[in-house]
């Protein structure tokens, strides 16, 4: 953060205030309100922060309006083209893209942690088995806090790292197992010769009565929605994961709390959403009925996989994963299924149509991942699970940055109160 010794004026009730203005290395300037209150006895109102810096980071940048995403200033679709996901969660946690040596390393961590301790088991099959994966991993792994007691002093930067790497390697076979317990079948533990994303697709797809190896196309293509989905600066998650562990809650607590965010339709549970709504659809000649509902201020029907908060233009994941669908559909010679006819067909609709163009409405990263996820034999149930086992990485890499910072204050956001005055307490026989 560069204090550029520029300053804003407020002018409020005849008096002047001078706020000071940072510059970020990117992005637009930022005016310093914290002394607001204090001096001028009055708060900002931003209810959805659709104006307000959270904090600052120096983790992920995004340019909203030019389609930009940038992992420590690496662009996301060089990361998704030739990196993998390992290699973007240490670029995350750590600032730099390791060596060979210290991805050696990292890989090496990760793995050793993947199993999760054996009497978790217990915890799913305490679950009924058509609860929602979602809901499991929201109450297994703020259960982890229960297990890992070595790894929740958040003020021992060792103890933060273990958190760090337990919460990464362990959220795939909880996701995994979720899933398993959901169809009935085993839990299959993960195998640390696979890579990441291969590994998940053996925990999801192998059963113990056969054999099932992985195929590398798909492992790439999962590898690429994990890393697509890493981090996302200050998103609704994020943000929750960073203003739970503002109060000093342990990691694996905080996440869980970001797991619940994660899971609305408006955020990751778009994945889920959209592939829903794509199927209610059924076939082509009915998407001017969904397309005019998307349009009409009097049905909350939205079109899910379109539109984003920050991004007005294209977001730069789906243009990657448009790719990845095309490599799978074809690799599954699935290119003419009637869903992906109607995924086609309403993009393109939607492309061209003025409501859509006018308010810079695009399909995002949720419309192109849940036509893989579907491809790969994944019920939509597990869409925004997977989503979780990405995002996992940005959560603790923004919790790691935030705890580590000595200005760290909890988050306690003020209000505008339009509710009742003082009044005296009425007696129940007289109201
Ligand atoms: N379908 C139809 N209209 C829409 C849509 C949509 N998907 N999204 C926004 N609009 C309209 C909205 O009605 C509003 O119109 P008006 O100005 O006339 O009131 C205008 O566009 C702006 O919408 P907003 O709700 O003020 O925008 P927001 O920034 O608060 O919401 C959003 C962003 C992503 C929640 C929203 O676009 C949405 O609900 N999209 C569908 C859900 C979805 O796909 N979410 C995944 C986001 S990407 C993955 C992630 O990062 O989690």
């Amino acid at each position: 953060m560069t204090d550029t010794k520029k300053s804003a004026t407020l002018s409020l009730n005849g008096e002047s205030y001078e706020l000071p203005i940072f510059s970020p290395t990117a992005g637009p300037d930022v005016i310093d309100i914290r002394k607001l209150y204090a001096q001028a006895g009055v708060f900002t109102y931003d209810p959805g922060f659709t104006s307000t810096a959270s904090c600052d980071s120096t983790i992920t940048f995004i340019d909203g309006d030019k389609g930009e995403l940038l992992h420590r200033g690496y662009p996301i679709d060089q990361l998704a083209g030739k990196s993998h996901y390992l290699e973007v969660c240490y670029l995350l946690l750590y600032g730099e893209l390791p060596t060979a040596t210290q991805l050696e390393d990292f890989e090496g961590r990760v793995t050793r942690h993947t199993m999760v301790h054996e009497q978790m088991h217990n915890f799913f099959r305490g679950f009924r088995r058509d609860a929602h994966p979602m809901a499991t991993l929201v109450g297994v792994v703020g259960a982890m806090s229960a297990f890992y007691h070595d790894s929740t002093d958040i003020a021992d930067p060792w103890q933060r790292e273990v958190a760090s790497i337990r919460l990464i390697a362990k959220l795939p076979t909880i996701a995994a197992m979720a899933y398993k317990y959901s169809i009935g079948q085993p839990f299959v533990y993960p195998r640390n010769d696979l890579d990441y994303a291969a590994n998940f697709l053996h925990m999801c797809f192998s059963v113990p009565a056969e054999d099932y190896n992985v195929n590398p196309i798909l492992a790439r293509a999962m590898d690429r929605i994990f890393t697509l989905h890493a981090d996302h600066e200050q998103n609704a998650s994020t943000s929750t994961v960073r203003l739970a562990s503002s109060s000093g809650a342990n990691p694996f607590a905080c996440v869980a709390a970001g797991i619940a965010c994660l899971w609305g339709p408006a955020h990751g549970g778009a994945n889920q959403a959209c592939l829903e709504m794509l199927k209610e659809i059924g076939t082509v000649d009915r998407i001017p009925e969904f397309i005019a509902r998307a349009k009409d201020k009097s049905d909350p029907f939205r079109l899910m996989g379109f539109g984003h908060r920050v991004y007005k233009n294209t977001d730069p994941r789906a243009t990657v994963l448009k790719q990845s669908a095309d490599e799978v559909l074809e690799l599954l010679g699935i290119e003419d299924n009637p869903l992906l006819q109607v995924a086609k067909e309403l993009e393109q609709t939607a492309l061209h149509d003025p409501y859509f163009i006018e308010k810079k409405l695009f399909p995002n990263v949720d419309f192109y991942s849940g036509i893989i996820l579907e491809a790969m034999g994944f019920p939509t149930s597990m869409f925004t699970p997977i989503f979780t086992v990405a995002r996992t990485v940005g959560w603790v890499s923004q919790w790691k940055e935030m705890i580590a910072d000595p200005q760290n204050k909890i988050g306690r956001p003020r209000q505008l109160y339009l509710g009742e005055t003082a009044r005296n307490y009425t007696d129940i026989e007289n109201r």
